[in-house]
C-alpha cells in the first residue's frame, strides 16, 4: 500500500500567509501540521509516499527531504496548478501504479492514527474508504448523505444546502478502481476535478464504497480557527520541559515547553504554551493555548490562545488573543498623539481592533 499527501493547494482561507509559505508548514505546537500525517502514516507501516506540491513545493521539500528522517521514502508530484483532488490522483497514476492507497490531505489533523482505518480498508477489500464525522458547519465541508444502513448514497462538495452533517474527512483509502473515476468525471462548477465526484461514479457504477464514523478529533486546518483549536488540542497534551533560562521574577504554571535557548524574564506563562528556541519573553503575560515560534521576541505584551511564527517580535501590546502572526513580523504599541493604529499589512490579510 502506498500513500498519496497532498500538500498542494491554494490555502486562499489562510491568506496572506500562504502567499508566501506552505499551509501545510505552519506549526502546530511548533510542528508543521504536514509532520503529523507522515508519521501517521509511516506509524500505519506505509513507507512509500507520493507528495502533491504546488507554488510552494520548494519549501516542502526542504522541510521532508527524502523522507528518510520520518522513515518514509518520499517522491515528489508538483501539481502545475491547484486543479482539485482528483486532479491529484490523476497526476499520480504512475507513482501510484496498480497498488491500493492512503489519499492524506496535508492540512489534515487527525488524533489516534491511521492504522485501524488502513487495516479496516484492507480487510474490507473495498474500492474506497470514506470517513466521516459530525460537524455544525457542513456547508465548509464535503458531505456524505447516508442510507438507511448507513451506506453512502451521494455526496455534495461544500453544499449550499448540506443534506446531512456528516463531513468528509480528509483521509481517504483507494482501490486502484479510482483511476478509472477520475477519468471519468469533468471539472465542477469552481474549475476543480473534485475527488466527492469520483467517489460518486464509484458508488453509481456499482463499486463497493465503504463509510466510518470518526469519533476523535479531527480538524482541518485550513481556516484560523480551526488551525488555533487544533494548537489548542496538541498542547493540551503536551508534557512540561524546561530547557531554557528562567529567571526568579517568572511565574510558571500548567504544561509549559521551554524550547533550548530561550529566554524567560519577569515574565508570568500559564500553560499549556509552547515557547520555540531561542526565544525571549520578557515583562510578559503569555497564556494557555499559545505557541511563540523559535527566535520570536515578546516584550511588555499580553498574548494568549495564538500562534505566533518564527523570527517575530511583538512590543508593548495588550492583549493579543485568537491570532495568528507570521514569520519576522513586528507587531509594537504606537506611542504619542493622535491616537492612531499605524499598520503596514499585506494583502488579504485580516486585522480586528478595539473601536
Ligand atoms: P483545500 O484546503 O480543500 O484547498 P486549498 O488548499 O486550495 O485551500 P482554500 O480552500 O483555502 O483555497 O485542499 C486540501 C488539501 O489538498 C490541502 O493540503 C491542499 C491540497 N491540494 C492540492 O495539493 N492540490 C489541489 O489541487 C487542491 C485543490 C488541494
Amino acid at each position: 500500500m502506498k500513500a498519496l499527501v497532498l500538500a498542494g493547494g491554494k490555502g486562499t482561507r489562510l491568506r496572506p500567509l500562504t502567499h508566501t509559505s506552505a499551509k501545510q508548514l505552519v506549526p502546530v505546537a511548533n510542528k508543521p501540521v504536514l509532520y503529523y500525517g507522515l508519521e501517521a502514516i509511516r506509524d500505519a507501516g506505509i513507507t512509500e509516499v507520493g507528495i502533491i506540491t504546488g507554488d510552494t513545493g520548494a519549501e516542502v521539500r526542504e522541510a521532508v527531504g527524502d523522507g528518510s528522517r520520518f522513515g518514509l521514502e518520499v517522491t515528489y508530484i508538483p501539481q502545475e496548478a491547484p486543479l482539485g483532488l482528483a486532479h491529484c490522483v490523476l497526476i499520480a497514476q504512475e507513482f501510484l501504479g496498480d497498488e491500493p492507497f492512503v489519499m492524506y490531505l496535508g492540512d489534515n489533523f487527525l488524533v489516534g492514527g491511521i492504522s485501524d482505518l488502513v487495516g479496516a480498508f484492507r480487510r474490507g477489500g473495498y474500492d474506497a474508504q470514506v470517513l466521516l464525522t459530525r460537524v455544525s458547519e457542513p456547508q465548509f465541508y464535503g458531505v456524505a448523505e447516508l442510507g438507511p444502513a448507513g451506506e453512502i448514497i451521494g455526496l455534495q462538495e461544500k453544499p449550499a444546502f448540506p443534506r446531512s452533517d456528516m463531513a468528509v474527512v480528509g483521509v481517504y483509502s483507494f482501490s486502484p478502481a479510482i483511476h478509472e473515476a477520475v477519468r471519468a468525471i469533468t471539472p465542477s462548477a469552481r474549475g476543480e476535478l473534485e475527488i466527492t465526484d469520483a467517489i460518486q461514479w464509484l458508488i453509481d457504477n456499482g463499486r463497493a464504497v465503504h463509510s466510518h464514523l470518526v469519533t476523535g478529533y479531527w480538524k482541518d486546518t485550513g481556516r484560523l480557527q480551526d488551525l488555533l483549536e487544533c494548537n489548542r488540542m496538541i498542547l493540551e497534551t503536551v508534557e512540561p520541559d524546561n530547557r531554557g533560562t528562567v529567571d526568579g521574577l517568572s511565574e510558571i504554571t500548567g504544561r509549559v515547553v521551554i524550547e533550548p535557548g530561550a529566554v524567560v524574564e519577569n515574565s508570568v506563562l500559564r500553560g499549556p504554551i509552547v515557547v520555540g528556541a531561542d526565544a525571549k519573553i520578557q515583562s510578559s503575560y503569555v497564556g494557555p493555548f499559545t505557541t511563540i515560534g523559535p527566535r520570536c521576541v515578546v516584550q511588555d505584551t499580553e498574548v494568549e490562545y495564538s500562534i505566533v511564527l518564527d523570527d517575530s517580535s511583538i512590543h508593548g501590546v495588550s492583549r493579543l488573543a485568537h491570532s495568528l502572526i507570521g514569520r519576522n513580523v513586528e507587531v509594537s504599541r504606537a506611542e504619542g498623539t493622535p491616537n492612531t493604529y499605524g499598520l503596514m499589512v499585506g494583502d488579504h490579510s485580516r486585522i480586528q481592533v478595539r473601536a
